[in-house]
């Protein structure tokens, strides 16, 4: 059966206004409305039994019913959701946009710290997830959109946990410094509520690094630079650059509408020289750096003085909240003194206008300019940029663009420009006005060629893609602790086997971790149940570690017991002498990876280097938690850099970075191991992330237990909590045994 897909965001994609006594319906304004549109109107939903979109009307339950005459709009299905007046208010102008907006975009001076908006956006989340979950099946999909639905997933994730749910953040993400500005429960709130999702999106690398490492550090979680261990679920964060649909904005350059628009366009414009730029009144468009390059262009440039004009569009937008009023007025003011200095009776400079423009009259604009000068402080993305770009079937005209825009990073070709920088404006102005054709083609085809190819379908069928992936991870690595019914089952299992094999992790596992390394030496307890295992002639036990051979000989080496130092390296059978499992080791990498960790050592008060005889180690135990995962993240990928290349592994342990030769690991060492004897029964104990390597080999082989120490996900059958459970269930394998056969 097909599956449902559910759009979510604040807003509806149609607006409804009262005009002359009769409701006008338009589409939104805004990025979010386009993308999603332009998606699910051409392949969106193809995949999907039925599409629904819900959100905020932006009218009163009465008006949408007189307003709206069917629900059904060809690609997809309307579910308003109604809110509180006051409510909404505190919620959208509040929270989201005195807020979140400004915050994440940078602008922290502007942030409204109201307990209250907090409140009413919990609850107008809270009354999102009411009136979805109502709607919902475990089985449909749910793909949620920016920063005003931040706790919304979570709140879906608890009222229907198996849901697949997507959640993609249309606006930057801000770095820690910046997150960590507000109350305690207001990250908490929304970084859990982001992790309710299966995937998380961001339109940059760098927004996704943020997020990851805000989570890190206010919820102490760990992530391996994309996936996150959050509730039992492994969560994906990644960068999905949104898009445009090329072809309606390259196709429609020879529309006949488009084209009168654009006839009236350059009527106006005559010989002139003509400068475009369109955004929603908003302070993050960076409007008067705009006017202000401008200016000072005309008046290092005076020669251009009549010979220029700049069609300026401020498409309306939260006009009830101060800020976007105050900034309403300033640039009216700004434009009106502008002209009034500047211009003359039979020139002005800037014409403006503020409002909504059709598809034709942007289109016209798009084509009928020479330059396209989009400046802002901060965008997520800049769908505009894209567009223009994108319209320019004739390959001519140019783009100025500022390097604070997510599309700065695949629009290269672009004359980039810091928006703080008057000058640089005037100077790329100019440049743009006399760039030669031959230029405006190179750089217009190529940034085309990669906006075509990465077009809103490739993302959000990329997003989707990953969606489904992560979900299938899930699965693979869903926890199921040892519960007595399979505890049972593995008793029994053991008890009819012929021929066992056990390899048991040292560190974490069998022994709980110590402040060093040296200190964790096994206890009686343990050794007695591993000499009570491996007594018995059915058995074959390895201790598999990252120890070295020295250790594990000094303090297991009394014992019939298998031992396996330093992943693998070396392995020395019950009977048997150590063998070395690399032929020849090439040393030459040691003192240089030994000098990298060195500084790490220094950078990060008492973290130290292990010396082990194929590979090092720097632990962060003993280090500040912060600061050491810190460190270590950096030292993982400065080594993974370093190694490139090298028949070397990094090895992201528990506290501990690791380098030593490519193909030892412990799935290595299972390998061999398998391969001793006929086995009927094995079963493989370990807590870290190198044993993931041993379980994922075992997992290829028939009824082989597999179990992981530690509440994470792992590719292993089974969780236990602490290394004491795996002691009491080696002695219950143990005395079983010995009850059930004699020996
Ligand atoms: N746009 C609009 N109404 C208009 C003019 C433009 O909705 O009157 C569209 C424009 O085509 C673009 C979007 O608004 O798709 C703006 O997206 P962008 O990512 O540039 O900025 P956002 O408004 O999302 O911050
Ligand atoms: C940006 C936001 C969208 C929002 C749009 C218009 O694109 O990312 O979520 O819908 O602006 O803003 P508005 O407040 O009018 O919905």
């Amino acid at each position: 059966m097909l599956q449902k897909l559910f759009i979510i965001s604040n807003r509806l994609p149609l607006t409804i206004e009262h005009q002359n006594g009769s409701y006008e319906c338009r589409q939104s304004s805004g990025g979010l409305v386009s993308a999603i549109t332009s998606y699910l109107h051409t392949s969106g939903g193809h995949d999907f039994s039925e599409t629904i979109w819900a959100g905020v009307p932006g009218c009163s339950e009465k008006i949408w019913q007189s307003a709206i005459s069917s629900t059904q709009q060809g690609d997809y299905t309307y579910l308003p959701v109604f809110l509180q007046r006051k409510d909404y208010e505190q919620y959208y102008s509040g929270f989201s946009n005195s807020v979140v907006w400004p915050l994440f975009h940078y602008f922290p001076t502007y942030v409204d710290y109201n307990a209250a908006y907090f409140d009413a956006y919990i609850r107008a989340n809270e009354h999102f997830a009411d009136v979805l979950s109502a709607q919902l099946t475990a089985n449909d999909v749910v793909w949620i959109h920016d920063y005003h639905l931040l706790p919304l997933a979570g709140m879906l994730r608890k009222r229907i946990p198996g849901l697949t749910i997507g959640f993609f953040l249309h606006i930057p993400f801000p770095s820690y410094e910046l997150f960590r500005v507000m109350p305690k429960p207001w990250q908490q709130a929304i970084l859990t509520g982001m992790l309710g999702a299966d995937l998380v999106g961001f339109h940059t690398v760098d927004y996704a690094a943020h997020f990851l490492n805000c989570a890190e550090r206010v919820l102490k979680l760990q992530h391996d630079g994309q996936m996150i261990s959050w509730d039992n679920r492994q969560v994906r964060a990644d960068a999905f650059p949104i898009s445009i649909d090329f072809e309606q904005f390259n196709n429609a350059y020879s529309e006949e509408r488009v084209a009168a628009m654009r006839d009236q366009y350059l009527e106006v414009k005559g010989d002139k020289k003509m400068l475009f730029s369109v955004d929603r009144l908003d302070y993050t468009k960076g409007l008067s750096n705009r006017l202000r390059g401008y200016e000072q262009f005309l008046q290092v440039n005076p020669d251009y003085i009549g010979k220029v004009i700049f069609v300026l569009v401020v498409v309306p937008s939260r006009d009830s909240i101060t800020k976007y009023a105050e900034r309403k007025k300033m640039i009216d003011e700004f434009i009106g003194s502008f002209n009034s200095r500047m211009g003359n009776i039979s020139w002005q400079p800037v014409l403006y206008k503020y409002g909504h423009l059709s598809f034709e009259e942007l289109m016209g604009l798009y084509t009928a300019c020479d330059v396209a000068l989009i400046t802002p402080l901060r965008d997520g993305m800049n769908l505009v940029s894209k567009e223009f770009v994108a319209s320019r079937k004739d390959q001519q005209g140019v783009l100025i663009l500022s390097e604070m825009a997510g599309a700065s990073k695949e629009l290269t070709e672009a004359l980039l420009i810091n928006p703080n920088d008057t000058n640089e404006i005037a100077d790329m102005i100019k440049m743009g006005f006399e760039m030669e054709p031959k230029e405006q083609q190179v750089r217009i085809a190529a940034m085309q060629d990669r906006i075509s190819t990465y077009n809103v379908n490739t993302w959000a069928a990329d997003f989707f893609d990953q969606l489904y992936h992560v979900k299938s991870q899930q699965l693979a690595f869903e926890i199921k602790f040892l519960d007595n019914a399979s505890r049972i089952q593995l008793l029994d299992a053991y008890g009819t086997s012929a021929k066992r094999l056990l390899l048991l992790d040292y560190d974490g596992t069998l022994t709980p971790f110590a402040k060093l390394p040296s200190l964790a030496v096994p206890g009686r307890e343990v050794l007695d149940a591993l000499q009570q295992l491996c007594t018995n002639p059915a058995n074959d036990v390895y201790i598999v570690s990252g120890r070295d051979a020295n250790t594990l000989e000094e303090w297991l080496g009394a014992l019939h017991v298998g031992l396996v130092a330093e992943h693998g390296a070396a392995i020395k059978h019950p009977d048997g002498l150590w063998e070395k499992t690399i032929i020849a080791e090439h040393v030459t990498w040691r003192p240089q990876i030994e000098a990298i960790m060195q500084s790490y050592v220094s950078k990060c008060p008492n973290s130290f280097i292990e010396q082990k005889e194929h590979s090092l180690a720097w632990h962060y135990r003993n280090a500040d938690k912060v600061l050491g995962s810190l460190r270590a993240r950096e030292l993982y990928e400065l080594l993974m850099a370093q190694t490139e290349g090298l028949s070397l592994n990094v090895l992201n342990g528990n506290k501990v970075i690791e380098v030593r030769m490519k193909g030892i690991n412990k799935g290595m060492a299972a390998e061999r191991l398998l391969l001793h004897d006929h086995y009927d029964f094995i079963l493989s104990i370990g807590d870290d992330l190198t044993d993931e390597d041993m379980f994922k080999r075992l997992a290829a082989v028939d009824g082989a237990y597999t179990i992981k120490v530690g509440n994470e996900a792992s590719f292993a059958k089974y969780n236990l909590h602490t290394p004491q459970m795996v002691l009491s269930l080696l002695q219950t394998i143990g005395h079983y045994a010995t009850r059930m056969t004699g020996v």
